[in-house]
């Protein structure tokens, strides 16, 4: 089998755990690391011990372009701030490489459909980063769905609860409109991402309220949305980054048979003698640390869809569906009306 030959792009907190995380996928090796400064990208090498070509450039695009044109990168691992993924991933596309993208995928609904429409027209494979998805609670709920435990969901909730301050990397530009987008896009799509994935139905409205405490963001960093789904289920979603308090990501899914919250399981099907909520020892998503997160396992996965041909359950054809939810947020934040889904 011949080795997939990785560039990680953008050079920052994040990259690092994507450097490590593709290193220990066999057979694939991070060939190239890129950034706008060049000791950054060397800082991420040095730090993650990777003999890699760096790539840097004062007019970052340049530098960009001319590492998607190296013929030993087969995979690009695009780890900038947010405003920058929907273009970096076009690029990366028409060049005929396979991606991986941190979330936000875009943070506006054109250029979510270019990116979407640049996809499908080059085919090549995408994997999201709602990394979640391979962190063992979830893959814990989803076995647990999927042997019927709790039944047809009609209720669910998912909160996305991280403190962010100033002692965040990406405090500059995650504070911005122009660069951080929203509270929703840039963290409350792991609530969305998580509910969808979940209740496995598609959400049809939103109707949500925001607030701020301070004055740090150009957005409100609170904001919580009813939703509805087209199996008729219901729902409530939200994201808070003035929080005080350890970072929380609460799931609650309400069954016609039984119940999970977190890791706790009321299920009549499974456990008929149950007197009490079972609680089930695991890894819970339960910190904000990138060091924490389960990257290798998304990397495993998509290396695999990559060989094998095959759609990552998490490529960018279902994001779109997430961060089309994270807009219908924000307008119907904007507007004070409920905004039905798929948008117009
Ligand atoms: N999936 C997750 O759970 C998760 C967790 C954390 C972050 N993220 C996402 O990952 C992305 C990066 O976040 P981060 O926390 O790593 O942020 P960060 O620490 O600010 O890193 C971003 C890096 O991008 C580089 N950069 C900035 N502007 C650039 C440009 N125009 N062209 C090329 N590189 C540029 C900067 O490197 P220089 O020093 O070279 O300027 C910066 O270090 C964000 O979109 C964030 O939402 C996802």
């Amino acid at each position: 089998m011949s080795d997939l030959g990785v560039a990680v792009w953008g050079a920052g907190w994040v990259s690092g755990e994507h450097v490590k995380a593709w290193e220990a996928v066999p057979n694939c090796r991070v060939v190239a690391i890129g950034s706008r400064k060049e000791a950054s990208a060397r800082k991420v090498a040095a730090a993650t011990g990777v003999d890699a070509r760096i790539y840097a450039d004062e007019v970052p695009e340049r530098a960009y372009e001319r590492m998607l044109q190296d013929p030993d990168v087969n995979v690009v691992s695009i780890c900038t701030p947010n405003h920058l993924h929907a273009r970096e991933g076009i690029w990366a596309a028409q060049a005929g490489k396979h991606f991986c993208i941190e979330k936000p995928i875009a943070i506006n609904l054109e250029e979510l459909r270019q990116l979407r429409d640049a996809v499908r027209q080059a085919q090549v494979k995408t994997v999201v980063s709602f990394v979640l998805r391979w962190n063992p609670l979830f893959e814990t709920i989803k076995a647990l769905l999927a042997q019927n435990a709790i039944g047809r969901i009609f209720y669910a909730e998912v909160d996305y609860w991280h403190g962010i301050g100033d002692w965040y990397s990406g405090w500059e530009w995650v504070t911005k409109k122009s660069s951080g987008a929203s509270a929703f896009l840039t963290g409350g799509c792991h609530a969305v991402d998580a509910i969808r994935w979940f209740v496995g139905s598609d959400i049809t409205e939103v109707a949500a309220y925001s607030t701020r405490c301070g004055q740090d963001y150009e957005y409100d960093p609170n904001v919580v949305a009813a939703v509805k789904f087209a199996s008729g289920a219901i729902g409530k979603l939200s994201a808070s980054f003035e929080c005080q308090m350890p970072y929380s990501f609460n799931i609650d899914l309400l069954g016609s048979h039984g119940t999970i919250r977190g890791n706790k399981l009321y299920s009549k099907t499974l456990l008929p003698g149950q007197t009490d909520f079972a609680e089930i020892p695991t890894v819970l998503p339960d910190s904000g640390d990138v060091s924490h997160h389960p990257f290798k396992g998304e990397m495993a996965h998509f290396a695999e869809c990559i060989r094998r041909n095959c759609e990552s359950h998490c490529n960018v054809e279902d994001a779109y569906k997430t961060h089309e939810v994270c807009i219908a947020v924000d307008r119907s934040v904007a507007t004070g009306q409920p905004v039905s889904l798929p948008l117009a």
